[in-house]
C-alpha cells in the first residue's frame, strides 16, 4: 500500500500541525511583539462529507468549524500578553495541566490538540482490522486486536459525561485510557495513538443518545489504524 495515503497528515505533519505555533504573518512580521503568535485552526484531512452515513457533514460542520474554532479562538483570547503567548500548544498544556488558575487556558489548548489528533483518527478509508506491527502490538498488549476492539469501544462508552476514550502507548505497552473533559493523555507520559471523541457533540446529531452506536461505527469503519501505527 502506498504511504499513509489514508491519514491525510503523517506523524510529522501531525505534530507540526498541532505542536507548532503560527507566527501571525509570520513573513515579514514583527514576531518578538507580545501576544503575536496565533494558533490556527488546521485544515481537516477529508472533505466534512467524507465521513458520511458514520458521522454527517453536518456533525463535521458544528463539530470542526464551531467547536473546534471556538477552542482556537478563545486559546487566542486567553494567552495574548501573558506567558504563554509564544509557547507551542504542546507547552502551554503542559504548564498549566494541573493549576486551578490555568484552567481555561489549558481546557483550550488541550481541546485544540485533542481535537487535531481525533480528526487524524478518522479516516474515510479506515476502518476493518489493524495490520502490521500495530496488530503485534494490540495481540501482545490485549490478547488480540477482537479483545482489543471490545475494550476500547466499552472504555468509550462508559466514559461518563464529556471526554475522550485513548489507545497510548506506555513504554513498550499499549493501554486504554480514559480523560475526562478536556484531560489529555499529553499530560501522562505517554504517547496518544488514537482517540474517540466522546462529548455529545461529536455525535449527538448523528446518533442521538446512542452513544454506542457511535463508538462501534467508528472503530468498524472508520478508526485510522495506519496513524496509529505510524505514531509507534
Ligand atoms: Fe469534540
Amino acid at each position: 500500500m502506498s504511504e499513509n495515503v489514508t491519514s491525510g497528515l503523517s506523524r510529522r505533519d501531525f505534530l507540526t500541525a498541532a505542536a507548532v505555533t503560527v507566527a501571525a504573518g509570520a513573513i515579514g512580521a514583527p514576531s518578538i511583539l507580545h501576544g503575536a503568535v496565533k494558533h490556527q485552526l488546521p485544515k481537516l484531512p477529508f472533505a466534512e462529507n467524507a465521513l458520511e452515513p458514520v458521522i454527517s457533514a453536518k456533525t463535521i460542520s458544528f463539530h470542526y468549524g464551531k467547536h473546534h474554532k471556538a477552542y482556537i479562538d478563545n486559546l487566542n483570547k486567553l494567552i495574548a500578553k501573558t506567558e504563554y503567548a509564544d509557547m507551542s500548544l504542546e507547552n502551554i498544556i503542559k504548564a498549566t495541566a494541573g493549576k486551578s488558575d490555568k484552567a481555561g487556558i489549558f481546557n483550550n489548548a488541550a481541546q485544540v490538540w485533542n481535537h487535531t489528533f481525533y480528526w487524524n483518527c478518522l479516516s474515510p478509508k479506515g476502518g476493518g482490522r489493524p495490520t502490521g506491527k500495530l496488530q503485534t502490538a494490540l495481540n501482545a498488549s490485549f490478547g488480540d486486536c477482537e479483545k482489543f476492539m471490545a475494550d476500547f469501544a466499552n472504555a468509550a462508552i462508559t466514559q461518563f459525561g464529556s471526554g475522550w476514550a485513548w489507545l497510548v502507548k506506555d513504554g513498550k505497552n499499549l493501554k486504554i485510557v480514559k480523560t475526562s473533559n478536556a484531560e489529555t493523555p499529553l499530560t501522562q507520559g505517554v504517547t496518544p495513538l488514537l482517540t474517540i471523541d466522546v462529548w455529545e457533540h461529536a455525535y449527538y446529531l448523528d446518533y442521538q443518545n446512542k452513544r454506542a452506536d457511535y463508538v462501534a461505527a467508528v472503530i468498524k469503519k472508520l478508526m485510522n489504524w495506519k496513524f496509529a501505527e505510524d505514531h509507534m
